[in-house]
This record gives C-alpha cells, sequence and structure tokens, in this order.
C-alpha cells in the first residue's frame, strides 16, 4: 500500500526548501508541501539579500508569506541563512566603514531578522559556509575580511540575545567528500561550543552524489553528531549525473540506485539518538525545480519526485529509511 506521507513516516520533522513563487502559483507543489513535510526552509527568501536590499531597508513579504504558509499549515520552519559571504547585496559589497561601522552592520542585520521571526522560526542557520577547501576559515568572506575571525562567536551571540528559544546552526557542506572540509567544520564547531558559543547544532547540507559511497555519507552524519550537538540533514540531494553528461537520461537503474542511497542515508540519520535529531530537509521538492539543473547546466534528478511532482523511487527509498 502507499504510504500516506513523509512527516506521517518519518520520528522527526522532515522538510523541504521552498521557491516562493512556485509556493503561490503551482497547485501540485504547494499540495505535496502541504500534505508531504513537517518542516520548511525557503531556498532564497531569507537570505541577506533578499530580507534587507538596502541599508535601512527591509522586505519581509515573501518570507512573511512563507511563515504563516507554514503556520496554517502545521509546518515548522527553519531559517536560512544570517551571515553567507553569497548572496549579499550590492549596499553591503560596498559598504565603507571601519570595524565598529562592519560590527553594526551585522548585529543590526541579525538582530532585526531574528527579532522580526521570534517565536515562529525554530531554527536559524547562523552562519553559513565559513570554512574552505582547505579545513580553515574562508579568507574571501566578508565578515571575516572586515570582523575577523571571531566574528562567528558574536553572530551566534546577536542571534540567541534576539530570540532565546531559537536553535542555532553552523551549516556548511562537503563533509562527505572532503576530510580537509569534515575536519576543519568539526574543529570551528567543537571549538564553538567549548568556549560557550551558544551553538546548538550542526547543519550538514549533504548536496551529494551518485558517486560518493555511503560510508562516506555516514561518517559525515555520525562524525557530527559525535559533537553532542542537534543534526540537521539542511539540504538534501543526490546527484545522478556527476560527470555531468549533456545528454543523459534518468534510467530504472539509476532511479533504483538513487532510491537505495536515500534509503541508506535516511536510516543513518534515523539512528542517532532522537534529542539529536532537528531533521531531514531536501534542497526543494521536484527534480525540474532544482538548483542543480542551473548549477551543472546538464540533464539531472536529484530529489525524491519528479518534473511533476510524482513520488520517484527515491521517495520510496526515503521512506523504508525512515520508517
Ligand atoms: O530572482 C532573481 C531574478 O529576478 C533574476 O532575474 C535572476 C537572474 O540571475 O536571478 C534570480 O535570482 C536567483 C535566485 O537563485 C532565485 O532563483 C539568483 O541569481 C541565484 O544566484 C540564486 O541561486 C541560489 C543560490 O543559493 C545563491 O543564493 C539558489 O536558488 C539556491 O538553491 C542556492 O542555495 C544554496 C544555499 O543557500 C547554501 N548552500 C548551497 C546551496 C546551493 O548553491
Amino acid at each position: 500500500l502507499p504510504v500516506a506521507s513523509l512527516r506521517a513516516v518519518a520520528p522527526f520533522p522532515v522538510g523541504a526548501a521552498v521557491s516562493i513563487s512556485l509556493l503561490k502559483n503551482n497547485a501540485a507543489y504547494r499540495r505535496v508541501m502541504t500534505t508531504e513535510y513537517s518542516s520548511v526552509t525557503a531556498e532564497n527568501a531569507m537570505k541577506f539579500g533578499a530580507l534587507h536590499p538596502g541599508a535601512t531597508t527591509y522586505n519581509w513579504t515573501d518570507a512573511d508569506y512563507l511563515v504563516s504558509f507554514a503556520s496554517q499549515n502545521n509546518l515548522r520552519v527553519h531559517g536560512h541563512t544570517l551571515l553567507w559571504y553569497n548572496s549579499l547585496p550590492g549596499w553591503v559589497t560596498t559598504f565603507q566603514g571601519d570595524s565598529a561601522a562592519w560590527e553594526n552592520l551585522m548585529r543590526t542585520h541579525i538582530q532585526t531578522v531574528v527579532g522580526h521571526f521570534k517565536g515562529q522560526v525554530q531554527g536559524w542557520d547562523v552562519v553559513n559556509e565559513a570554512i574552505d577547501d582547505a579545513g580553515g576559515l574562508r579568507t574571501a568572506s566578508l565578515w571575516r575580511q572586515h570582523l575577523g575571525d571571531r566574528y562567528i562567536d558574536r553572530a551566534f551571540a546577536y542571534a540567541h540575545a534576539a530570540d532565546p528559544a531559537a536553535l542555532l546552526f553552523y551549516n556548511d557542506y562537503g563533509h562527505e567528500y572532503s576530510e580537509a572540509r569534515r575536519l576543519g567544520i568539526l574543529r570551528l564547531v567543537n571549538d564553538l561550543k567549548a568556549r560557550g558559543v551558544p551553538i546548538h547544532g550542526i547543519g550538514l547540507q549533504l548536496h551529494t552524489s551518485s558517486n560518493i559511497s555511503d560510508a562516506r555519507i555516514a561518517t559525515a552524519i555520525t562524525s557530527a553528531a559525535a559533537t553532542g550537538l542537534r543534526v540537521h540533514v539542511a539540504e538534501l540531494d543526490i546527484s545522478m549525473n556527476p560527470a555531468k553528461a549533456a545528454t543523459a537520461t534518468f534510467t530504472a537503474a539509476l532511479a533504483a540506485a538513487q532510491k537505495v542511497k536515500y534509503k541508506a542515508l535516511a536510516q543513518t540519520y534515523k539512528a542517532l539518538p532522537a534529542a539529536q535529531r532537528y531533521g531531514l530537509t531536501t534542497w526543494n521538492v521536484g527534480d525540474a525545480d532544482s538548483w542543480k539543473r542551473n548549477d551543472c547546466r546538464c540533464p539531472e534528478w536529484p530529489l525524491p519526485f519528479d518534473d511533476t511532482y510524482q513520488r520517484k523511487p527515491a521517495y520510496d527509498g526515503l521512506v523504508e529509511g525512515l520508517q
């Protein structure tokens, strides 16, 4: 018998990142969100440039729409993301000021955004992608350049002060394919914990692919849990065309292989202690919505639903792993 929904089988929140325009304009997309999921993240609508396009201008329209949609449909909201080196508005990238002015800019943004959504957003990705490929702090981040290495500590402290009940996450990618990245991220997170920074969780993006072994994905998840923090599988998708072949097709064999990978990942995540399972979130809903199609400019099918929002074998794998 077909299962009722992801939210019915999973013992923790299962979410998707959403595009606000699809949520507003596509009935099938909206129906999948309301029937299948128990958590939601804005794919773009809560990023710095979307919420804070001018120095004294905030635009809450799309994010407020999402929060009210979530509350009407019993979805938990995860906030993504307060500080990222990417997707910054022009006024920030050209901002002229000393370190005190930069500190004020960072603090004001965090306090205004977290304060606006206080009580409505359960957790925040406070800092996103601060680690580079060698495992050190990313030098190309404007935040680090103007505020020094400890900007991360202060970002968490400002967010905590603005909503003491919100769960605060450090979110990054590559744990499953790069030991340097995985160990660098764990080092950072353990340092934050040791210094008493109010961090509650670690987000593993897990934009992964068919050529990454299940064992490496399991190591990514279990080593994050070994920090003692909550773990969020925060941006899951599994590429099935890692070679980026221009003319690939999604065969039954590929669909079956993808099912096995989704199942193994979900099983590993489900085996974590219940108190550490913040949830598992896919990065959008249907294959046609995935950022991976734009990114690789090639055929891709990374998500549990197909282009017309029908359940794929990957969906069944997820269900088997979550049950
Ligand atoms: O909305 C504008 C549109 O008005 C404009 O005409 C068009 C022209 O470029 O751009 C549109 O904005 C795009 C936006 O997505 C919405 O589609 C941006 O250019 C584009 O850069 C943006 O890409 C997003 C990317 O983050 C950068 O913010 C992707 O959708 C989103 O999936 C991706 O998500 C990131 C996570 O935040 C962090 N982890 C990695 C993940 C994948 O890159």
